[in-house]
């Protein structure tokens, strides 16, 4: 009699006995074809897996449980199993209920069509993926393979979301946070460390005046407690001889990413658009320090970013788009298109005829003033980087100054203890207090 086929679905990053559990449940019902699930169907719902696609492959196929591996292209396996109709499924018990039941009724639902069988094995204790992901938070990361991350992201998705860090604390929160929504989990793939919160949150403006080796001393606090990729903002890069020092140190320190603005002389922050004096740089000059910067680079994988000025000057589109193609024939890995407008309108054209350029690379977007737009908006019209590039420095400043306010006001701290974090909370903060 033929051997039955068996499907398992996985992702076999971190390859523990509970997924050997389930493989050798799978081989005693007959032949197990894995359905790997590439970078992409990861992305989609966590983030990218530490080892390649090949990686896992190889991983997976050495196996002895394991007859044959095939890509698992989506997070759902109703693809995979038409095309191939099991005889089996095999899954942990444990995707009944929470995020997975949908993806599980489907399967199925799949299965009912050929007479197929679901057979799922009990949860193996004491062991999980999640667990190990965060034993290996905690051991850290090492600068190169955060400094690859970015570029992995982007091929795995088509959006990614970078918010602002400006110290340790910040870069904890952007790390750690994980929300549940009705439609997966939510989390931040990557931090901006921005010219403006760096600045501000050392009281001080933000027109360069913060040398670069001041901002590297946040960005080392914000390195040592985190491991998600980091996007610098270069503001202007300096003179182009110093650019290029910028970018060794970067690419030393595992960052992923410069982005520079094609501005010249005292730099004022983007936001006042034309209400402050501020010089675009000319096509010419700013290509030429792009062209320093890709030369300097030691790895493949560092990216520099252009970040284009002409709509926060009230220059046009005409403008922005005749920079954009400079600066990508330049060697600029990508572009970040900039806008003060209340809405996107302006962005959406730039990106509508962005998208129709031969050399097309990496989008940035920035929507602080625009803020209404979702991320879904931005990814449909071909923004592949959206940057919260303020937020969280923005909304602890407001909370000081209610609690100071507070306290001046009633002569001690009773009245603001609701809206502060616990002395307990505030101690358990931070591991390794106690
Ligand atoms: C920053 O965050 O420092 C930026 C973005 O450069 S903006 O403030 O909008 O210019
Ligand atoms: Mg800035």
């Amino acid at each position: 009699m033929k051997a039955k086929t068996v499907y398992v679905g996985m992702s076999a990053d971190l390859v523990h006995p509970g997924h050997l559990n389930i493989l050798k449940r799978a081989a005693e019902l007959g032949d197990v074809v894995v359905g790997l699930l590439t970078d992409e169907a990861i992305a989609s719902y966590k983030r990218v897996p530490y080892m390649t696609f090949d990686q896992r492959k190889s991983v997976v196929e050495s196996l002895k449980y394991v007859s044959r591996v095939v890509p698992q292209k989506t997070l759902d396996y109703v693809p995979n199993l038409e095309e191939l109709k099991p005889d089996i499924v095999v899954h942990g018990d444990d995707w009944k209920t929470g995020v997975q039941r949908k993806t599980r009724q489907r399967v199925i639902d799949a299965l009912a069509q050929w007479g197929g069988e679901l057979v799922e094995v009990p949860y193996t204790k004491g062991i999980s993926s999640t667990q190990l992901h965060g034993a290996m938070k905690e051991v850290g990361t090492t600068p190169d393979v955060r400094l690859k991350s970015l570029r992995r992201l982007l091929n795995a998705k088509d959006i990614v979301r970078f918010m602002d860090v400006h110290s340790g604390l910040s870069g904890l929160v952007t790390e750690k946070l994980v929300v549940d929504t009705p439609d997966g989990r939510r989390e931040f793939d990557g931090m901006w460390a921005s010219s403006l919160t760096d600045a501000v949150s050392r009281g001080k403006p933000d027109i360069e005046a913060v040398d670069v080796t001041s901002r590297i001393t946040t960005l080392n606090d914000v390195l040592e407690v985190t491991t998600k990729p980091i996007i610098y903002d270069g503001d202007t890069g300096g003179r182009p001889e110093h650019f290029v020092f910028t970018v060794r140190t970067l690419e030393r320190l595992g960052i992923s990413a410069v982005i520079i603005e094609d501005k010249t002389g005292l730099k004022k922050n983007s936001l006042f658009g034309t209400e402050v004096e501020q010089t675009q740089d000319s096509i010419e000059n700013f290509s030429h320090k792009i062209q320093l910067g890709k030369k300097a680079q030691a790895t493949n994988d560092f990216m520099i970013i252009a970040r284009i000025e002409s709509l926060i000057l009230g220059r046009g589109i005409d403008d922005a788009i005749e920079r954009a193609e400079a600066f990508l024939s330049a060697g600029a890995d990508g572009i970040m298109i900039h806008s003060r407008e209340k809405s996107p309108d302006e962005v959406f054209e730039f990106c509508a005829r962005y998208n129709k350029l031969p050399e097309r690379k990496t989008l940035v977007a920035v929507p602080s003033s625009y803020n209404r737009v979702t991320e879904e908006e931005l990814a449909e019209h071909g923004v592949n980087i959206v940057i919260y590039a303020n937020q969280l420095l923005r909304s602890a400043y407001p909370a000081m100054m209610k609690t100071a306010t507070s306290i001046l006001t009633h002569h001690r701290s009773a009245e603001a203890d609701a809206d502060m974090l616990p002395i307990k909370e505030v101690l358990d903060l931070i591991p390794g207090t106690r």
